[in-house]
């Protein structure tokens, strides 16, 4: 997909080259709303004034000025208006431009907003404007918008060329998710991995192959991979943005859940909980498009990306119900569902991370059902054994629109986990607080080691809002991206 071209401009729109012009507008409490630079002869305000035009959020009112279309965008109250509130009124002013052939759109950015609020126009457009077109193109007579300016008084450059990054980076994740499980195969997973390491110097990759995996003592990751005839990946992705000489800078380790399809293996799942498995490995995709997108905007930060890629099938050499792994770190594991496949990955790769060296190890993965019962679409789930680096992963939430929410570790949700005739079981009993005991059997890998887990099963796919479609959303792009930035600072 050749995305949209993002610019900044300190010019007026009406001293761009734009077609369309898009001017958002506050609702105000005290009579009404005001345009900050209307057109020519003041018919902004007069469409306001009329009632044709709403400042209310979303909506979108079209009027024409020397031959360019103009798009007044209600933002709704300036106090609430945030990154989410500015996407949601540029996927609005998005779809009214694409419906009118729109090439190039020209937006301009209100008066005193932060950042948050150019990267929310930004992504905003470009989330709206993704259509998954590897295997059927779009629609005839559909022109995508080919070109977005965001015009403001001061130089917002740069935040641009970043949100326009990380942005291009979350439609590639959901590019991977609605990937089917026949084309993104760990192999497949790894050769694109191997891609991104090529176009930057200051990515590096190792891969080790289900073989590799085997031999270093990865019993619980072998375990899931050995019911099937696609080969496993290990992909790891080492960012090194900073010089030698400023080797202070921390190390963030960020792991993703990347099973390319879960079938549940020998526990199979009926046909229709099936149907939604090839989005097993969106934790996978946004942890490598977010080392994607620091690297292409040479951020000053060093990231550590593992991806854990395997596809849980029944095949005739799968994993039984009862049989005992012994993990990397020794542990022996139950294997009492061959369902609950990601935490067996995650741990290996945990005690993987952990013999790497970093300062802190974040992971993201579709691991339960629980989760999504919990928080819904609205929020993912966090779990942590470390209080600072749990605020800091949701600060970066919150920043970027991606909000997440704590969720507790116990020792009575490690209870659940300990196994009869091994140390542990990857089938909690009884079934309950599963997305805890879940997080609880990856805190026996994580120990003591400042340790976050993103349980991300209900934001994965089937977007709710009003920017994504129903298939995978990218999530954890854009709240990796921030927390790496953060991390390093
Ligand atoms: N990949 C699934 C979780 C999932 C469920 C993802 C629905 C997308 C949609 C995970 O591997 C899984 O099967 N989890 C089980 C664990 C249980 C067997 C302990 C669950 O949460 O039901
Ligand atoms: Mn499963
Ligand atoms: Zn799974």
């Amino acid at each position: 997909m050749p995305g949209v071209e993002i610019t900044a401009s300190t010019d007026s729109p009406l001293a761009t080259d734009a077609d369309t012009i898009a001017i958002g507008v506050f609702e105000s409490r005290d009579g009404p709303a005001k345009v900050s630079h209307d057109l020519p002869g003041g018919e902004l305000a007069a469409l306001l004034a009329c009632g044709e035009a709403s400042p209310r959020l979303r909506r979108v009112t079209v009027t024409h000025h020397g031959g360019r279309r103009v798009l007044l965008a209600g933002l709704g109250p300036r106090d609430k208006f945030d990154g989410e509130r500015a996407r949601l009124a540029a996927a609005a002013v998005h779809a009214r431009a694409r419906e009118l052939g729109a090439g190039t759109l020209c937006w301009e950015l209100p008066h005193r907003v932060g950042e948050e609020v150019i990267a929310g126009l930004i992504t905003g457009t470009v989330l709206a404007g993704y259509r998954f077109t590897r295997f059927k193109p779009a629609p005839a007579g559909e022109t995508p918008l080919q070109r977005l300016i965001i015009s403001a008084h001061h130089d917002v450059a740069a935040e641009t060329g970043r949100a326009a990054i990380v942005a291009a980076a979350q439609n590639r994740a959901r590019d991977l998710a609605n990937t089917p499980a026949n084309v993104l195969t760990p192999a497949a997973l790894a050769q694109y991995a191997g891609e991104l390491a090529a176009r930057h110097d200051a990515l590096s990759l190792t891969v080790l192959d289900r073989a590799a995996i085997q031999e270093r003592g990865m019993g619980a990751f072998a375990a899931v991979a050995q019911g099937t005839e696609q080969d496993a990946r290990l992909i790891e992705l080492r960012y090194d943005g900073v010089a030698a000489g400023s080797a202070a800078t921390p190390r963030l380790a960020l792991l993703g859940k990347a099973v390319t399809f879960d079938t549940g293996g020998l526990a199979l799942k009926p046909a229709a909980r099936m149907m939604e498995m090839k989005f097993d490995m969106c934790g996978g995709a946004a942890v490598l498009e977010a080392i994607s997108a620091l690297a292409e905007m040479g951020a000053p930060v060093r990231v550590l990306g593992v991806l854990g890629a395997v596809e849980n099938l029944p095949g005739p050499g799968a994993v039984r119900p009862g049989d005992i792994v012994t993990a990397l770190d020794g542990t022996t594991i139950q294997v009492d569902n061959p369902d609950a496949e990601g935490r067996l990955v995650l741990a290996d790769c945990i005690t993987h991370l952990r013999r790497e060296g970093c300062d802190a190890i974040v992971d993201i993965a579709t691991l339960t059902g629980a989760v999504q019962s919990a928080l819904g679409w609205a929020y993912a789930g966090v779990m942590s054994n470390d209080d600072a680096l749990c605020e800091r992963v949701i600060a970066a939430g919150r920043r970027t629109g991606e909000p997440v929410w704590r969720l507790p570790l116990h020792p009575i949700y490690a209870e659940q986990t300990a196994g009869r005739h091994a140390v542990l079981t990857n089938r909690p009993e009884p079934r309950v607080g599963l997305a805890s005991a879940a997080a609880e059997f990856l805190h026996h890998f994580a120990g003591d080691h400042p340790w976050a887990h993103l349980d991300m099963l209900g934001v994965a796919y089937k977007g709710h809002a009003p920017y994504l479609d129903k298939g995978g959303t990218g999530w954890g792009v854009r709240l990796l991206c921030d927390l790496a930035l953060e991390f390093a600072r």
